[in-house]
């Protein structure tokens, strides 16, 4: 069967699939709806259990934070009392006066019901991210052609295997509230929760970038982000700043172009491509390899809106793509992108037609190296809690499965350190793949231990290596290496 006919099945397959849970509701949704059900006419007084959550949301699987499946409907894990409860689960009479010594006051330290309330709220924000700040996310599925066998072993890539993904899409400069039609770079960041552990494919809907080596990060992204005295303009990428650092830079120019180009202002998050940007290794099922770029190819073509459309809904709606994509998945329009590859001989030069692959601000024109399509992702679930999992996923270019590696290209090798390091302080401590939407659905036996927010009770007392006392566990893989990540060697070049 070939690629074409293949990603018509793929889509068709999901799509059915979709369409038969959706048969199945009640009741039509109603896109837009704020709720499941119409409000009654009448103040709702009369105690019930909570409503479900609407029929275009999903939510992460319901794992441990060891990766373990409960079996349980992750609607589970969200609060289903009637009745107001403290957050140890006692239940309260009133919410609305604290306690006060006599009639007028003054309010009493000992109301612990007023003082959980309020340091919670206190509490309730935490860092954006220092980049790619504003973004919105979705619930999806990868489907493989088996195409990609001959280049890749990778489990998702599979024919026919179906991988859960969670996808969130980004302005990189502006900040959580800043509108969503402004001139920038976008993240299209995925998430395969493969049977081998998570692969994050971490892009971005331009193919190059402004640098070549990680360590001038810093320096674009001060350049680009709001000047620093008066903290303006905000989430623009053409102002004084970043015209300094790009005219002065000339490797940016690149980037710079594609980004004043149409690409810079896409018309719907559905309407964009993916880029992974930086070459990677990847590796088949016989040992041989060969070197990839990853690309997303919209099913809805690439569109952009005009300058004068981005002015006018960056100020009559800031949210314009966010609603888009909540919209079109709500409605029944998913999304849908093909995954593709291009694929070059891994040779010591690491050269394609006199490209260097490890250098992110060219590109492989598509007509040296066609990208050959290996898989199909279908987005078919809004998330049912913003926070949750929009706002904690945390993806890292370093979550990778066997069969696919970095490669010496100094700007991923900076964003292998970047990306846990800023989670490390977004998130709260170092368990923050323990959160739900961050959890692998395949067993996690890492021996990492304790840390803030520890959600997982491990057994045993010897979690080191080598041990007795655990019974040794756990064990290095040996002999059959099928499913183990493994880094793929390559020559590093003499030193001069
Ligand atoms: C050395 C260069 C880079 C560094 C140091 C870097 C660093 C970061 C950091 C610190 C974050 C915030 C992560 C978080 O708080 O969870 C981030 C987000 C992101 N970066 Fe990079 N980045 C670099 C280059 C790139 C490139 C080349 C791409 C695209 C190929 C990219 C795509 C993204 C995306 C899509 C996100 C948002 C992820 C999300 O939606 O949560 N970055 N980056």
């Amino acid at each position: 069967m070939d690629a074409k006919q293949l990603a018509k099945e793929t889509f068709e397959n999901v799509v059915g699939k979709i369409a038969e849970k959706a048969a199945k509701l009640a009741e039509p949704p109603v896109p837009g709806a704020p709720a499941p059900e119409p409000p009654a006419l009448e103040e709702p007084t009369e105690p019930r259990e909570p409503l479900p959550p609407r029929p275009d949301q999903g939510a992460p699987a319901a794992r441990t934070a060891t990766g373990n499946d409960t079996g349980a409907d992750p609607t589970t894990r969200a609060q289903h009392q009637a009745y107001l409860t403290t957050s140890t689960g006692a239940r309260l009479p009133d919410t609305d006066h604290s306690l006060k010594a006599g009639e007028r006051g003054p309010t009493l330290l000992q109301d612990h019901h007023l003082r959980e309330k309020i340091t919670h709220f206190d509490h309730e924000r935490i860092p954006e991210r220092v980049v790619h700040a504003r973004g919105a996310g979705a619930h999806g599925v990868f489907v493989g052609y088996g195409t990609a066998d001959t280049v890749c072993k990778a489990a998702f890539l599979g024919e026919g295997v179906e991988t859960p993904t969670f996808v969130r899409f980004s302005t990189v400069l502006g900040s959580r509230g800043s509108m969503d039609t402004a001139r920038d770079t976008r993240g299209f960041a995925t998430k395969f929760y493969t049977t081998e552990g998570n692969f994050d494919l971490v892009g971005n809907n331009i193919p190059v970038f402004f640098i070549q080596d990680g360590i001038k990060f810093p320096d674009v992204i001060h350049a680009g982000k709001p000047h620093p005295d008066r903290e303006i303009p905000q989430a623009q990428s053409a102002h004084d700043t970043f015209w300094d650092f790009v005219s002065l830079h000339t490797e940016a120019q690149h980037h710079t172009l594609w980004n004043m180009s149409d690409r810079g202002i896409p018309r719907s998050y559905r309407m964009m491509e993916g880029f992974g940007v930086h070459t990677f290794r990847v590796q088949n099922a016989d040992g041989a390899t060969s070197l990839v770029k990853f690309h997303w190819k919209p099913r809805l073509g690439v569109h952009s809106l005009t300058w004068e459309e981005a002015q006018l809904l960056g100020g009559l709606d800031p949210d314009f793509h966010r609603r888009d994509l909540y919209d079109a998945i709500e409605s029944g329009a998913y999304p849908a992108w093909e995954l593709g590859l291009q694929v070059f001989p891994d040779e010591e030069a690491q050269l394609f037609d006199g490209i260097d692959l490890l250098d992110p601000t060219k590109i492989v024109p598509e007509e040296l190296a066609p990208v050959q399509p290996v898989g199909m992702m279908v987005l078919t679930a809004n998330p049912t809690n913003f926070f949750a999992e929009t706002e904690q996923v945390a993806f890292h270019v370093g979550h990778l499965v066997p069969g696919i590696d970095a490669t010496d290209d100094p700007l991923v090798q900076a964003r292998l350190f970047s990306y846990v390091d800023t989670q490390l302080t977004r998130l709260g401590g170092p368990n923050f793949n323990q959160i739900p939407v961050n959890r692998p659905h395949t067993e996690v036996n890492d021996m990492l231990r304790d840390g803030f927010h520890q959600h997982a009770v491990h057994t045993g007392v010897a979690p080191y290596r080598p041990n007795s006392l655990d019974g040794g566990c756990p064990f290095h893989a040996d002999g059959d290496l099928e499913g183990v990540f493994e880094h793929l060697p390559a020559k590093v070049a003499a030193g001069t």
